[in-house]
């Protein structure tokens, strides 16, 4: 830090100056990346008129809202090279492992770095399925949820139930240090909560699903692949030798694939922000959870459908493209944080529907999304703001044809996604200097001191934004609001 200005050209570093001082900071570049904490040594003394808050002496802060061009962590996982439209998990193509792998095989690529041996497969394959039932207690959680419940919110709910089974796994029960000593234990404790989720989340999945449908559950069977396991568990009626469609489970399997994994999103942060608090993985998974639930992110699935049966039919693309030019509608299924061209999963996501599409039949909203991805494609809106589809966009369609039903695409996402979750806690946990609780900063913009104002010299403060709403009283009915009664609060209704 404070080193000349003229560092020599050609090394890695970047020179800062300060005008607010004139003092010159050296500051090494790492991977073609800086550290935010070196800023912090850029210190100036605060001007009279500059608010305290802004802490001006104690160093400069890096501002990223909506972390658009900040690095988390290191990672080993995977690469997006969002211009070229390139997608590896461990260096391996997207293309190529959905062509040769398995959405397992690939799960483990993912959270060990490197693809199993036949012998290693076995074993994998095998844990996981053996890891597949749930407590039978279990039944009465999923049967407590409203008959309506999202199957998001009942997954997301189930994720944190499941790990209350596990206090063997719990680092507030058993001690901080469980999953980041990287000893054999550890690691042996590590991966069987791994192995755990990975086998559970179909089966918590496919259990979300037969209570909305009002079926009894159904345990997992044996001799059957993950995604065949999952069909099975969400669609057998007790019929002899029920075996699911192999080309369903087939594409089931490279859509699992697909989802498995996409660096940093937002769901695999809040699973390395809620894991960096050393909770256990259970906790953690069900942020991800949570997160993927919106429909910025997993949600746009089911987005994407709601969007399609709005606009009804080919005709009426140009009206609805109209709407989102003027902001008046989104575009579900276009656009990325990272992706400036086509989602490369999107192609294989087509080539998916194609093959599912011939024995289920097309489904009536593909002519539809069809128009409206050739318009958005050439239209200037869409293409001055590099807004192309992302693995959203066809998604949903197959899920239709395969006969979900629209709020539970995001689950079909979440099940697969559980693989990167962990791929990603797994190597934060074992990362070297250990685990950082990740704690940003904020620029504080709110008021200044100030003193406490007893109740009669306050001046009300009227702005909607800055008082509560009034609020409805759901479930009250007329006769209610009509009706007189001790403790009555408020006029009527
Ligand atoms: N429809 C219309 N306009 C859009 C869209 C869209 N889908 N996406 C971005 N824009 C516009 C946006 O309004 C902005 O315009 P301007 O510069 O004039 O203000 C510009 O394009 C840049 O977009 P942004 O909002 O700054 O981009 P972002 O990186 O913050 O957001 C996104 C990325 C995925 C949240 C956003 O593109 C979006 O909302 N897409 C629709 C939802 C969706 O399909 N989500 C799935 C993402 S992929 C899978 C996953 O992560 O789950």
């Amino acid at each position: 830090m404070g080193k000349p200005l003229d560092a020599p050209l050609g090394t890695n570093t970047l020179s800062v100056r300060d005008n607010r001082t004139g003092k010159t900071y050296s500051i090494p570049i790492v991977d073609n990346s800086i550290s935010a904490t070196d800023f912090k040594a850029l210190s100036a003394p605060r001007a009279p008129s500059e608010r305290e808050e802004n802490e001006t002496e104690k160093g400069l802060r890096v501002a990223d809202k909506g972390f658009l061009n900040t690095a988390v962590l290191r990672s080993e996982i995977t690469f997006i090279d969002g211009d070229a439209g390139v997608l590896r998990y461990r260096g391996y193509p997207i293309e190529q492992l959905a062509l040769h792998s398995n959405h397992l095989e690939t799960a483990y690529l993912l959270i060990y770095g490197s693809l199993p041996t036949k012998s290693q497969f076995q074993l994998w394959h095998d844990e996981i399925m053996h890891h597949s039932v749930i407590h039978a207690d279990a039944e009465q959680f999923f049967r407590s949820f409203r008959y309506d419940a999202h199957p998001m919110a009942i997954l997301t709910s189930a994720l944190s139930y499941l790990g209350s089974y596990y206090s063997e796994a719990n680092p507030s029960l058993q001690g901080q240090n469980l999953f980041t000593k990287g000893d054999k234990t550890s690691l042996a404790t590590m991966d069987k909560q791994i192995i755990r989720l990975i086998g559970k989340a179909t089966t918590l999945a496919a259990m979300a699903y037969r209570v909305r449908q009002g079926r009894e559950f159904v345990t997992p069977p044996t001799g059957l692949s993950y995604a065949g396991s999952f069909l099975y568990q969400m669609d057998h009626l007790g019929q002899e030798n029920y075996v699911p469609n192999p080309v369903l489970e087939k594409a089931l399997d490279v859509l699992f694939l697909l989802h498995a994994d996409h660096e940093m999103n937002a769901s695999s942060t809040s699973v390395l922000q809620v894991g960096s608090s050393l909770v256990d993985p259970y906790s953690a998974v069900a942020a991800g959870c949570a997160s993927l639930y919106g429909p910025l992110h997993g949600g746009a699935n089911e987005a994407v459908i709601r969007m399609l049966i709005s606009i009804g039919k080919p005709e009426n693309v140009p009206a609805f493209l109209e709407a989102v030019k003027k902001r008046e509608k989104v575009l579900s299924g276009f656009g990325h944080r990272v992706y400036k061209t086509s989602d490369p999963r999107s192609f294989i996501v087509r080539k998916t529907a194609d093959e599912v599409f011939k024995i289920t039949g097309k489904d009536e909203l593909l002519e539809t999304a069809m128009a409206l991805h050739d318009a958005a494609m050439k239209d200037n809106y869409f293409i001055s703001r590099k807004l192309a589809p992302n693995v959203d966009f066809w998604s949903g369609l197959i899920y239709r044809a395969m006969g979900f039903p629209n709020d539970f695409f995001p689950v079909l996402f979440a099940v697969p996604r559980v693989v990167g979750w962990l791929a990603h806690w797994r190597q934060m946990m074992l990362q070297t200097g250990g685990v950082k609780i990740w704690r940003p900063r904020q620029i504080y913009v709110g008021a200044g001191k100030r003193d406490y104002v007893p109740l009669e010299d306050r001046v009300a403060v009227e702005e909607p934004k800055k008082t509560p709403s009034v609020v409805e009283h759901s479930g009250i009915s007329k006769r209610t609001t009509l009706a007189s009664f001790k403790g009555q609060t408020r006029a009527k209704l």
